[in-house]
């Protein structure tokens, strides 16, 4: 399955009974695997996680830790973006700062954009070496 079809899938199992916002996130990892999450609701509401935390989490269990493409999807009017943790979370292990995420909605829409233009002028490690 491409990377598309990966995120499309796992969003059918997304675990989102309260939000009704189902989020399939699907990862490139550099040895070419592909890596797929879905957001999972909690009913103590803060203890639930995006999509792309769970697609993460996938990739550092199997053993990788770049990504060189992402792709999330939603059934959302436009184009799915990833919310502002997600980002972060996504800037740790992206291969670099144009690494691309195409973002969709069910309908077909997609819309791509790199790393950097998600996430400006990141916090990174660099920030914490004098
Ligand atoms: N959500 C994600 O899974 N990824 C995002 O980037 C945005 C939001 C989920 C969290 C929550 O389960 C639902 O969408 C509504 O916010």
């Amino acid at each position: 399955m491409s990377l598309s079809e990966t995120a499309r899938a796992v969003r059918e199992h997304a675990h989102a009974p309260y939000s009704g916002f189902k989020v399939g996130a699907a990862i490139q990892a550099a040895d070419g695997s592909i890596h797929a999450g879905c957001n999972v609701e909690n009913v103590s509401y803060p203890e639930g996680t995006c999509a792309e935390a769970g697609a993460i989490a996938a990739m550092v269990a199997a053993g990788q830790t770049r990504i060189t493409a992402a792709h999330v999807i939603a059934d959302s009017p436009r184009p799915i973006t990833p919310c502002g943790g997600c980002r972060q979370k996504l800037a740790e292990f992206a291969a670099g700062p144009d690494m691309p995420i195409t973002m969709a909605n069910l309908d077909g829409v997609e819309r791509t954009m790199t790393m950097a233009e998600l996430l400006p002028d990141a916090f990174d490690r660099g920030h914490m070496i004098r």
